[in-house]
């Protein structure tokens, strides 16, 4: 039981915790009770976060902080994989991150539990719970009990993040995507890990993007906030290992919510785009080691793409959508679910090749588009986005198409169209833009990253 401070207190402490005063799980949980029982408003709560996103935390803080996001309920999880492990993935964010949707069913259909708790759209990154309501009638929300229920029937879950779950998380996520409290490695980290340990997951894959149009600058900064999450998630018992990505390039072809659904649909069929199919395959082999630790990795590999190839990653995904009640006919049927009302395409104004794609100038088009929010109360417009025509490196002509650009009738889609098509940037020569693989690490190669003491951490 949390006792209740009042609203002097909490504004007393936001003072304080700028000076330097220490983070405790009671302080921390105090804040959030006070918020959830309507006696702190949401641009209080919003000072709290700009606070600890300015002034970082320690590691313990953020244990702290992370204790405190689970809530005052905490009991144990309900999920339990019947003695196989639960194993969960959850990525930074970027801009045409996909990944869940493809991974979660490809893992599962080699016979591995993944319950994966997902969450919104933060800053200009798409969040797979606004890319899945693009499905009619899918349920998302479920309590504690309803998840193990559903991990009892099926392989594979996707869920969102709730008040009953991770109360602090849900009241906090909403509030930093749009008071610019999204980049900070404390908040990230609590963000996450406070997830996976709400489900229950025995081992967790995090997908750490970096690059222009990702939470994290750059490698350096991805390496350090990978150590951040390997540490914490260890910290709750999870068994944690990490993918570094290159986020400065969308990833796959589609930047919108049902129109990721529907690439990764496609993927699943087997028509992947490359640099997504080896963010996949990173991600995935990543979480069967996790899994299955003595699988040789050439041998994963190879059930990986056979499960693609024998169409069992779709039957999963389908079968999944059908269990939480989704309408799985566009998946049948073979047309999708994006159905926008307005469709303009940005043309090449030369001939040359396309040498460079922005990730953060395509994240904002979808952005203005309506794909996602820059305040609270906006209505997302889930076939609003942007589809890439041309693969970097390709030559085109004058006039040919780089992108197309959808939206519903009523917005104006000008200023989306020339963030696009300065954006796909076609230059006279071949050379172009090459994104750094995914690498692979683990928790070895990244602990020494996360200061033990009295350093704050940063991204
Ligand atoms: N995903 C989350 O759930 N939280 C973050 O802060 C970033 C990505």
């Amino acid at each position: 039981m949390t006792d209740m401070i009042g609203v002097d207190d909490a504004l007393e402490h936001i003072e304080r915790l700028r000076h330097g005063e220490v983070l405790t799980t009671e302080r921390a949980a105090q804040v959030l009770a006070l918020h959830r029982a309507g006696g702190l408003a949401d641009y209080q709560l919003s000072a709290w976060l700009a606070t600890i996103a300015a002034r970082g935390l320690r590691f313990t803080e953020t244990v702290a902080l992370t204790r405190a996001y689970l809530g005052p309920d905490r009991r144990e999880p309900a999920v339990r994989g019947g003695g196989r492990p639960v194993v969960d993935k959850h990525s930074t964010g970027g801009i045409g991150d996909k990944t869940t949707l493809v991974v979660v069913p490809l893992v599962a259909a080699l016979g591995i539990r993944v319950c994966k708790l997902s969450g919104r759209g933060l800053g200009i990154a798409g969040g797979t719970i606004d890319k899945l309501e693009s499905v009619p009638g899918l349920r998302l929300e479920f309590t504690e009990a309803e998840l193990a229920a559903r991990l009892a029937t099926d392989d594979a879950v996707i869920g969102s993040f709730s008040g009953e779950l991770v109360p602090g998380d849900t009241a906090t996520y909403g509030l930093r995507s749009v008071s610019g409290c999204v980049r900070s490695a404390p908040l990230i980290a609590a963000s996450i890990v406070s997830k996976k340990v709400a489900v229950g997951a025995d081992a967790v894959v995090f997908d750490v993007r970096y690059g222009a149009g990702s939470l994290v600058p750059d490698r350096g900064a991805a390496h350090r906030l990978a150590g951040l999450l390997v540490r914490l998630g260890a910290e709750f018992g999870l068994r944690c290992r990490a993918v570094l990505s290159d986020g400065s390039v969308p990833l796959g072809r589609a930047v919108g919510n049902a129109a990721e659904v529907d690439e990764a649909v496609d993927f699943l069929r087997g028509r992947g785009d490359r640099g997504l199919a080896a963010e996949c395959e990173a991600l995935a082999v990543q979480m069967v080691r996790v899994a299955e630790p003595e699988e040789p990795e050439a041998r994963i590999r190879e059930r990986l793409r056979s499960a693609v190839g024998s169409g069992a990653a779709l039957s999963v995904f389908v079968r999944m959508l059908t269990a939480q009640g989704g309408d799985t006919a566009p998946v049948l049927r073979g047309d999708g679910y994006c159905r926008p009302e307005v469709r303009t395409l940005v043309r090449a104004r030369r001939a040359g090749w396309v040498t460079d794609v922005s990730a953060l100038d395509i994240g904002r088009a979808a952005l203005k588009l309506g794909a996602g929010k820059v305040f609270a109360g906006d209505v997302i417009d889930p076939h609003a986005g942007i589809r890439l025509a041309r693969p970097l490196g390709e030559r085109v002509a004058e006039g040919d198409v780089l992108a197309e650009v959808f939206h519903r009738a009523g917005t104006d889609g000008g200023a989306a169209v020339e963030l696009v098509a300065g954006a796909v940037r076609v230059g006279p020569r071949s050379e172009c833009r090459v994104p750094r693989a995914p690498e692979a690490v683990s928790g070895a190669d990244v602990f020494g990253d996360v200061p033990d003491g009295t350093g704050a951490v940063h991204v």
